[in-house]
């Protein structure tokens, strides 16, 4: 299997309580490994291009409003099919149907304050990464 990156966001609700530490020990234990991280509070129009695929739905408004709410974490995640293992770790969008022992099932507080963010496809990461990160930020 290829080394793959993807792109990660702990976000403001998790980042509030205090949960930036144990979640990264969810990725490590994994086996995936975090080579770029920073901690950073999200600007309206950041979050409003960063979810422009979602701009047409009924949620838009209030997930920009949350994902500026309080700080975030960005981090590039690296590993052995990375995308599909985060998103895995992740457990399912809403955590009321997470699989035990996810993040989401353990941490989320709802659909819209679900902890974590995570790269779907390679190619969205590589976009998400870019949009987040200069190459030289990211130490493999
Ligand atoms: P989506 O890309 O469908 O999920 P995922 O984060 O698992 O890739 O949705 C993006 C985010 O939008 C999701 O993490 C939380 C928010 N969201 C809502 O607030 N309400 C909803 O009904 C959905 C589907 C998503």
């Amino acid at each position: 299997m290829a080394v793959e990156r993807t792109f990660s966001i702990i976000k403001p609700d998790a980042t509030r309580r205090n949960l930036t530490g144990k979640i990264n020990a969810r990725f490590e234990e994994k086996g995936l490994r975090i080579v770029a991280q920073k901690r950073i509070h999200m600007s309206r129009a950041q979050a409003e291009q960063f979810y422009g695929v979602h701009k047409a739905r009924p949620f838009f408004n209030d997930l920009c409003t949350f994902m500026t709410s309080g700080p975030v974490v960005v981090q590039v995640l690296e590993g052995e099919n990375a995308v599909a293992k985060n998103r895995e770790i992740m457990g399912a969008t809403n955590p009321a149907n997470a699989d035990a022992g996810t993040i989401r099932k353990d941490f989320a507080e709802s659909i819209e304050a679900n902890s974590v963010h995570g790269s779907d496809s390679p190619e969205n990461a590589a976009i998400e990464i870019a949009y987040f990160f200069a190459g030289s930020e990211i130490v493999g």
